[in-house]
């Protein structure tokens, strides 16, 4: 083999390690690390390059500089990642610590992202028992205040859309801020179970956790991740039964939180279905179920468009508005009204 030649797969190597070892996070989550543990990389014309040597400092310059050179990735490796995790839940500590002192719109905002990238660290080890109590406490503080500033939902919806957060972190949130908001309007429900049900549609989710994130972003998905997520509510109840206090109610709407799909199924078909398990589910899970629905729908994924508010409440009026006609007509006016606000 010829120099070069060694060279070359000497350099393949070293470059397959790095795409095991390596992670990629933003520009922001960067700043975090005041000093490296170890080299910063881009990645460029299929190949890493080092664009911070370890033990530099990162300031905001430095970060101008690299952007105005054109960088527009970064990948660190899982050490230095560590800090920024802890890092970034000690500020989720803080933030909801300091929750209603002075501005609580502002402090909502900042704990929403935080606990978005909490979320996103706990679908990478939802067995990971510390991560989950710091998300079940803190979004129990965020399900309080939400409670006494209902006028904050629009602002703190629009926020998460603006934010870059993977669909499967953002989606839950934002379906719980508009079911929150529609319990609150209508008092169907004391302020506790009102509580209990948003944390109940926020963590419904969680075992979405199974399926890689790359892998969602694609249409066309194979047999076997079709049915793991066609099995997300059942794992989502494996993944938090017995590890957080949610009642056997809660726990129930978590796994049946799919119901409506047969019937969504059925439509997209054209085959007649029976509106017959209003007693079997209940209205709690509907709400849930149609507010993940709708979310899902008005949502754009990376290979699809979202739907209008408008053709979106027509699919849901064909599966609730048999079993639940008034809270149906309630839903349409709570969402218009929300919607208007967001402008
Ligand atoms: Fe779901």
């Amino acid at each position: 083999m010829s120099s070069k030649a060694s060279q070359d797969s000497i350099n393949i190597l070293k470059q397959n390690l790095l795409a095991m070892q390596l992670r990629e996070v933003t520009f922001k989550d960067l700043l975090l690390l005041d000093m490296p543990l170890d080299d910063v990389y881009t990645f460029n014309d299929n190949q890493f390059f080092v664009i911070i040597s370890e033990a530099t400092p990162i300031t905001r310059e430095l970060i101008k500089s690299l952007l105005n050179e054109g960088v527009k990735t970064v990948f660190i490796k899982q050490k230095d990642l560590d800090v920024i995790n802890n890092k970034l839940k000690n500020e989720l500590l803080r933030v909801t610590r300091g929750l209603s002192v002075g501005n609580a719109k502002e402090n909502g905002v900042k704990q929403i992202n935080y606990l978005s990238k909490n979320m996103a660290e706990l679908y990478k080890d939802p067995l990971n028992d510390e991560n989950l109590k710091t998300q079940f406490q803190c979004t129990t503080n965020l399900s309080k205040l939400l409670i006494e500033h209902r006028s904050f939902m629009p602002e703190f919806y629009t926020e998460l859309q603006k934010q870059s957060h993977h669909f499967t972190i953002s989606q839950p949130m934002m379906a719980s801020l508009l079911l929150m908001g529609f319990l609150q309007q209508f008092r169907l429900f004391h302020e506790k179970d009102i509580e209990m049900i948003f944390m109940t549609s926020y963590f419904k989710d969680i075992g979405m956790s199974f399926v890689p994130e790359e892998k969602l972003e694609k249409k066309g998905l194979d047999i076997f991740d079709r049915k793991i997520i066609g099995k997300h509510a059942e794992n989502s109840l494996s993944i938090l039964e017995g590890r957080v206090p949610f009642s056997r109610n809660h726990l129930n709407i978590i796994k049946n939180h799919h119901y409506l799909n047969e019937r969504i199924k059925a439509i997209y078909k054209n085959e007649n279905f029976e509106p017959s398990d209003k007693m079997l589910i209940g209205l709690e899970t509907t709400i849930v179920a149609v507010m993940d629905v709708l979310v899902a729908m008005i949502s754009d994924r990376p290979y699809r468009n979202g739907q209008t508010l408008f053709q979106s409440l027509e699919l849901i009026k064909k599966i609730m508005a048999d079993d639940y006609p008034l809270e149906y007509k309630a839903l349409v006016n709570y969402l218009r009204y929300f919607f208007t606000k967001l402008g």
